[in-house]
């Protein structure tokens, strides 16, 4: 009887406890396979889409793990803010270094004089194709501006690998198969793999040379994931000290496995990438506080709506940059950093047109001391281009605006300074 007591009270607190266990982990991939189940269902009909996927599309898959609703603020690995915790006016809520995805579904209608013009939601990043979740293919670029991509295939699985098979070694080779993945190595506490016995997971779980699957379209990957390294708390709010990724190397070519013409070096008339700064720009970068105020350095330069690549291989260094993320303040470049894709564009989406990192598109991006938005006084809509001023604060990671200038001008004069 006592015994049976027992068995039913463990069987009644078993469920709370395995709740109490999962709840304290997150994690998942582990820097490799996930457990199987977590997205595929074995004995899901033919209906439940293709490959026994647990949502109906490989991209609302993962969304079923990397959207909650209900968040009410940045949270961990979540990626995107579901429709019904940004009704309009809201802006999406999660602060990763990649971006939101909610912003594809934030169209602004812009008023300037007599003329009203829509900015399309579709502008704002990458659009995946996710049924579940509401996002559809971009229905102006029809294939990747710069290359052969369809943008009908557009995935997550498009940029990462679902069995994270991609592996990096003791000595930064990267590889499909051999050593086995001990944990994820995106991290500045990522542990370090042994040589000849430890690897871990390449940068985010990209795709390497030769990845291949159902949503990589005409492509097949010609170039590895790029060397970096995120801090572990990478999802957070900017209003107060900055996320620092340290980017180390290979970012612009990894882009370009996709948009091969958009890299300086094939010889189209793009931006430089992969150009070091030398010291004219990084000292330009170094001394800009803002518009009009050069007496800046290099101890405290850091802006991470300007990030550039360390130019580095070395894990360890890069690793004790991305753990200074959080704290103030934050050093900036040396004449060998260099320029690349994500000093102008995130790399899932943004607030602005372009999957641009500020608004590009306007004189100032701070107006008499504030972010500009349709509710601000004076109202200038060819600054506010139709959004609320707490929107246009949310774009730009929460941080006051009172960082920049009274009338701060965009962020290419970080590096170029001629404002
Ligand atoms: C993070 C999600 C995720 C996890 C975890 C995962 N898969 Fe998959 N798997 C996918 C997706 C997405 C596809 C569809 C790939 C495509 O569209 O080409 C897929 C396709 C497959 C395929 C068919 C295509 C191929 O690549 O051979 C097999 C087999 C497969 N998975 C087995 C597994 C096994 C076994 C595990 C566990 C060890 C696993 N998967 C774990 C997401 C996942
Ligand atoms: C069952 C829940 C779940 C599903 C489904 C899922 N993820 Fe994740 N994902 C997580 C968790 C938890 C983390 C953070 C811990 C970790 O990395 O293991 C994470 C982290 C990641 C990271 C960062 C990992 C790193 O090492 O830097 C990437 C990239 C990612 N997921 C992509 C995907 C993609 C792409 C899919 C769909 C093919 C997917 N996830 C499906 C739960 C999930
Ligand atoms: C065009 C390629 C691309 C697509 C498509 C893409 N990602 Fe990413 N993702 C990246 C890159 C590159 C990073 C690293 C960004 C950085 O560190 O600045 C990243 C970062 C991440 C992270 C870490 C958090 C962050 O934002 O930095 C997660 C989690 C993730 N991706 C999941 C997903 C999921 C889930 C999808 C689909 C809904 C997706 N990604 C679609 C390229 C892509
Ligand atoms: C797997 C292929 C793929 C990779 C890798 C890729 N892109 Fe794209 N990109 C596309 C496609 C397809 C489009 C067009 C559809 C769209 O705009 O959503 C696109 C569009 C864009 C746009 C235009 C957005 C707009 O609406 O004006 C920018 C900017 C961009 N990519 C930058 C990048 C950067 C930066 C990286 C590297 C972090 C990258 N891409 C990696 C496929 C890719
Ligand atoms: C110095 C800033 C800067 C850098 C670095 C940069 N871009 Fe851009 N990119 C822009 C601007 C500005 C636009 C807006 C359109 C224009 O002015 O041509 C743009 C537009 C784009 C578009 C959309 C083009 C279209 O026709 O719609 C893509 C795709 C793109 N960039 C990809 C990339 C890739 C890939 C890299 C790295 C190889 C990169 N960009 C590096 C500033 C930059
Ligand atoms: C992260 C730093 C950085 C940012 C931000 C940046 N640039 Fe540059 N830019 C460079 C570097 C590095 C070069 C190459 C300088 C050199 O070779 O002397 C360059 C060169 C140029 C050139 C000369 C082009 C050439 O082929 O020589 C122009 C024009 C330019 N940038 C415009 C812009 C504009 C416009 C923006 C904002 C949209 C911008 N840059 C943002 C770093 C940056």
């Amino acid at each position: 009887m006592k015994i049976l007591k027992m068995v039913s009270l463990f069987v009644f607190i078993l469920p709370f406890l395995i709740i109490l266990l999962c709840g304290k982990s997150y994690a998942f991939h582990n820097g490799g396979v996930g457990e199987c189940t977590g997205c595929h269902s074995m004995h899901s009909t033919p209906s439940d889409g293709d490959y026994c996927l647990k949502g109906t599309d490989q991209s609302s898959t993962c969304l079923i793990c990397h959207e909650n609703s209900g968040d009410t603020g940045p949270t961990d690995y979540h990626i995107s803010t579901a429709d019904s915790d940004m009704p309009t006016s809201v802006p999406p809520k999660q602060r990763t270094p990649g971006g939101d995805f909610g912003w594809l579904k934030k169209s602004y209608t812009i008023t300037i004089g007599n003329v009203t013009t829509i900015e399309s939601g579709e502008r704002h990043g990458h659009n995946i194709v996710a049924v579940d979740k509401n996002y559809v293919a971009d229905n102006t670029n029809n294939t990747a501006p710069g290359g052969s991509f369809v943008s009908s295939d557009f995935s997550c699985i498009s940029c990462h690998d679902p069995h994270g098979k991609y592996r990096r070694l003791g000595d930064g080779t990267i590889i499909t198969k051999g050593a086995p993945i001990m944990a994820s190595g995106s991290y500045d506490n990522s542990p370090d793999p042994v040589a000849g016995e430890t690897a871990v997971g390449v940068y985010r779980l990209l795709g390497g040379i030769g990845f291949t699957n159902s949503k990589t379209s005409n492509v097949s990957f010609t170039v590895n994931p790029p060397t970096a390294v995120a801090p572990s708390n990478y999802n957070r709010s900017e209003s107060s000290t900055q996320t620092y990724v340290a980017y180390g190397k290979g970012m612009s070519r990894w882009c370009a496995n996709c948009h091969s013409d958009m890299h300086s070096d094939t010889g189209k008339l793009l931006h430089p990438c992969d150009r070091t700064f030398g010291s004219s720009l990084a000292n330009n970068y170094n001394s800009y506080v803002k518009s009009g105020d050069t007496t800046g350095v290099q101890a405290s330069s850091y802006l991470s709506l300007v990030p550039y690549e360390e130019n580095s291989t070395d894990y360890s260094s890069l690793k004790t940059i991305a753990g200074k993320s959080g704290s103030s303040p934050l050093s900036g470049p040396a004449s060998n950093s260099q320029v690349m894709c994500l000093s102008c564009h995130r790399a899932h989406a943004t607030g602005w047109n372009h999957m641009f990192r500020w608004s590009n598109e306007v004189d100032f991006i701070v107006y008499n001391s504030l972010w500009p938005g349709t509710d601000t006084t004076p109202d200038n809509p060819e600054f506010s281009l139709g959004r609320l001023g707490a929107e246009t604060q949310a774009a730009y990671y929460d941080r006051p605006a009172t960082i920049f200038a009274s009338y701060q001008r965009i962020l290419c004069n970080k590096c170029h300074n001629m404002d």
